[in-house]
């Protein structure tokens, strides 16, 4: 029995969790499984209760899970604390007691929403899919840094640092993903300057020996940022740094055009996971049953997928979800004309007798 530590957070965070335990729930049933989930107090909501967004007992709970789902922090209420007191301090440390190195986010544009992505049509054709594998927990934004006074003003420095494990254990990750895909896999560096996008593209080439399956290819980071734009099709999987990948992964996700629609995932070796929409807690609908439910339901079948290894469930739950879409209904944020307008809790139920079928 897996066990799942629910963490909904502030601002839409619940609104959006409550739907995606709904779907969890008939996928408990349909499948015969049984999940154990709790609810913890996690950002401005624990700051409330404890002083604290990410309180010990939440912690504990974290630590001793198999998953976490988590909705979005944050709000006006707390907008005046400083910065180590708020609730997106309480983010950083959540993702850094999981120890999670990779972040797994799709970018999925449906065919019923190709309207809404910012390219032409013909670039897009009948939707996107493109999982963008990043780097998390190494590279630039933890190599040593520093700055020096000069004779006219400063130096300062960030230093790019990647280990032989480090990119191996990312490159794995990729091409285990690929392999339940369509089998490419896109490494993004920039081994013609770099001299750690060496190392990293010799690595990725060793573990690819693993995946005669999979087609590999090598691509320069400022071509990869152009290729997304002009020919998105052509990717499948791209696994990268953990700079490039925090670039290139918000240049994907809006090619889809919608941030309601967008999960995410956050992985360690033993597929312990953290699971959760990209977006924030939207104060300006909370309340209002406005938000979209889809990227945090789309976090649960990213969870069934990577940490539970059921992936004939997290297809179901993504079929359901294009299956709602193709049937007309649509939350605000990507209602367009002729659509039926529901509000969350309706697109939960909708997913929900979908999956039941
Ligand atoms: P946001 O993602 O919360 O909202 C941006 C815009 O997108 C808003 O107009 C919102 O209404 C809309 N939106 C977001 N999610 C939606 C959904 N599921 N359905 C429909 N519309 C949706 O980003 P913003 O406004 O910059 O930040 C609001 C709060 O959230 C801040 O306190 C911020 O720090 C926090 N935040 C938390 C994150 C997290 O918990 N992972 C990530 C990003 C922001
Ligand atoms: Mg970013």
């Amino acid at each position: 029995m897996y066990k799942i530590a629910v963490l909904p957070g502030d601002g839409i965070g619940p609104e959006v969790v409550n739907e995606a335990l709904k779907v969890l729930n008939a996928i408990e049933r349909k499948y015969g499984v049984d999940f154990e989930t709790a609810i913890y107090p996690f950002g401005g909501i624990a700051i409330d209760k404890t002083g604290d967004p990410y309180p010990a007992e939440t912690q504990e709970a974290c630590l001793k899970s198999d998953a976490v789902l988590l909705g979005a922090v944050g709000g006006p209420k707390w907008d005046a604390l400083p910065g180590s007191k708020r609730p997106e301090a309480g983010l950083l440390a959540l993702r850094k007691s999981l120890n999670v190195y990779a972040n797994l986010r799709p970018a999925i544009l449906y065919e019923p929403l190709k309207n809404a992505s910012p390219l032409k049509a013909e670039i897009v054709g009948d939707g996107l899919d493109v999982l963008v594998v990043r780097e998390l927990t190494g590279g630039i934004y933890f190599g040593t840094r520093g700055r020096e006074k000069t004779d006219t003003g400063y130096k300062a420095y960030d230093t790019e640092i990647y280990s032989t494990e480090e990119i191996k254990r990312i490159a794995k990750v990729a091409f285990d993903a690929a392999m339940k895909r369509k089998k490419k896999v896109t490494s993004v560096d920039k081994a013609n300057i770099l001299e750690s996008s060496r190392l990293w593209r010799e690595t990725v080439e060793e573990v690819a020996k693993d995946y005669p399956e999979v087609t590999l290819e090598h691509m320069y980071v400022d071509n990869a940022s152009m290729q997304l734009i002009k020919n998105p099709r052509q990717f499948d999987v791209i696994v990268t740094s953990n700079m490039f990948g925090d670039i290139l992964s918000d240049e994907a996700s809006m090619l889809t055009g919608s941030i309601g629609m967008l999960p995410s995932a956050s992985l360690r070796d033993d597929r312990v996971g953290l699971y959760e929409p990209v977006h924030g807690s939207a104060p300006d609908i909370a309340g209002t049953k406005k938000a979209n439910p889809l990227a945090t339901i789309l976090s649960v079948a990213m969870m069934l997928r990577y940490s539970f290894d059921m992936e004939d469930a997290a297809r179901d739950i993504e079929d359901a979800v294009l299956s709602v879409l193709k049937k007309g209904y649509r939350t605000q944020d990507i209602m367009q004309d002729g659509m039926i307008l529901v509000n969350t809790v309706e697109m939960g139920d909708l997913v929900v007798e979908e999956i039941r079928g």
